[in-house]
């Protein structure tokens, strides 16, 4: 059971569900806004970078080769002590499963070996929380998740209680970046680089679908999409610059306004559903949040519909230890705090929200997307 040693609650948290090895202290004092004391991330990004995207066996090994000193450094830099700190939180789900046992064993490990308190926490809720940690949000508020993995629009009610309200029916937002360079012979990650490519292109050039958009269903879906850049690049080939520059600035187009009438749709069912809340707002997560196409796509959307935009930090946005740490204060705070975690096995599947039916890949271990 949790008892904090004094007015001030200081959590550890690790995350290594995917390419980064990260590892932060957060502190949260009474009264006052909370603090992040360090946060250490390790990207593995050139490890991977050869094969053009994530390698799982890679990604497990380098988790347990950078771990222990990524810990060690997030406390140094927060300049604690193991004792010190109130429980150690650790990232159980969902991801890569090899990346989330090196987690989650060190995590228990470690809180077995100071004798502190485990909460074992869920990648998406460490998203889902960070713009409280950031921005002092309440509740309830809408969530846009877009990262490599994951594509969702989630409903926050409160710590543990979410709702999806859309998703994607195929690839990822992130995935579809991804896929998009590799087809133009970009180089990974494609996301950055079809960003930057898009800025010298003519976005008029190809007009490419805008999936689902003014479907009465929310979701997403980006397959189509896919399709139709291929064709597009077979269409011109050989590809000079400009027409990798003129494929992504038309596909960038493309995404942002079909992601521009989804996020809409959502952003008037809250309306609907909360009317009295005077200030609504919408949050943005993942390392598709750093495209500023799409940020500014967005940040018309909620103009338009009197939202407030968030778009934590970048480094707070893509993944990192803080968000975990910050879930587990949160838990600890609403007496969430899972008595069980030692006993908890890692989760490669595991929605935030588990009473909406999976759209895809529903299998035994849950949906995919
Ligand atoms: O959240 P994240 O760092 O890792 C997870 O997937 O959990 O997201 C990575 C994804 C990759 O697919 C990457 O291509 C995409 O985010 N991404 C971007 C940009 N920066 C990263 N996509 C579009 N524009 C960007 N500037
Ligand atoms: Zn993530």
């Amino acid at each position: 059971m949790f008892e904090p040693r004094d007015k001030m609650i200081r959590v550890l948290g690790i995350e290594t569900s995917c390419d980064e090895t990260a590892a932060s202290v957060v502190a949260l004092r009474e009264g006052a806004e909370p603090e992040i004391l360090s946060s250490v991330v390790f990207s593995q990004i050139e490890e991977h970078a050869a094969f053009g995207g994530v390698v799982p066996e890679i990604a497990a090994r380098a988790h347990v080769e950078a771990l222990d000193g990524i810990v060690e450094a997030a406390l140094a830099d927060a300049n604690t002590e193991l004792f010190e700190v109130d429980a150690i939180a650790a990232t159980a789900g969902p991801g890569l499963v090899g990346g989330l046992i090196v987690g989650l064993m060190t995590a228990k490990a470690i809180a077995a070996a100071a004798g502190k308190p485990l909460l074992a926490i869920n990648h998406l809720e460490g998203h889902a929380l960070t713009a409280r940690l950031t921005d002092g949000l309440q509740f309830p508020y809408l969530l846009l998740l877009v990262s490599g993995g994951h594509t969702q629009i989630v409903l926050v009610r409160g710590v543990g209680d979410y709702r999806r309200w859309a998703t994607t029916i195929d690839d990822a937002l992130g995935e579809a970046f991804d896929k998009t360079a590799k087809m133009l012979g970009l180089p990974y990650p494609g996301g950055p680089n079809v960003e930057k490519a898009a800025r010298v292109g003519d976005a008029t050039r190809f007009v490419f679908p805008r999936p689902m958009k003014g479907s009465t269903q929310p979701d997403f879906s980006f397959a189509g999409l896919k399709t139709a850049v291929r064709q597009a690049a077979a269409g011109v080939a050989p590809l000079s610059d400009q027409d990798v520059a003129d494929i992504c600035a038309s596909f960038q187009a493309a995404v942002s306004d079909a992601l521009a009438d989804r996020v809409g749709r959502c952003l008037a069912r809250f309306r609907e559903e909360f009317p009295d809340i005077a200030d609504p707002a919408l949050v943005v997560a993942g390392g598709v949040a750093a495209n500023k196409a799409i940020r500014a796509a967005l940040d018309d959307q909620c103009r338009r519909r009197g939202f407030r935009f968030i778009a934590p930090p970048h480094e707070l946005c893509t993944d990192n230890a803080a968000m975990i740490a910050w879930a587990g204060i949160e838990r600890i705070r609403t007496g969430l705090d899972a008595d069980d975690a030692f006993g908890f096995v890692p989760r490669s599947r595991w929605p935030l929200d588990e009473v909406s039916a999976p759209v895809v890949g529903s299998g035994r271990r849950g949906a995919k997307a």
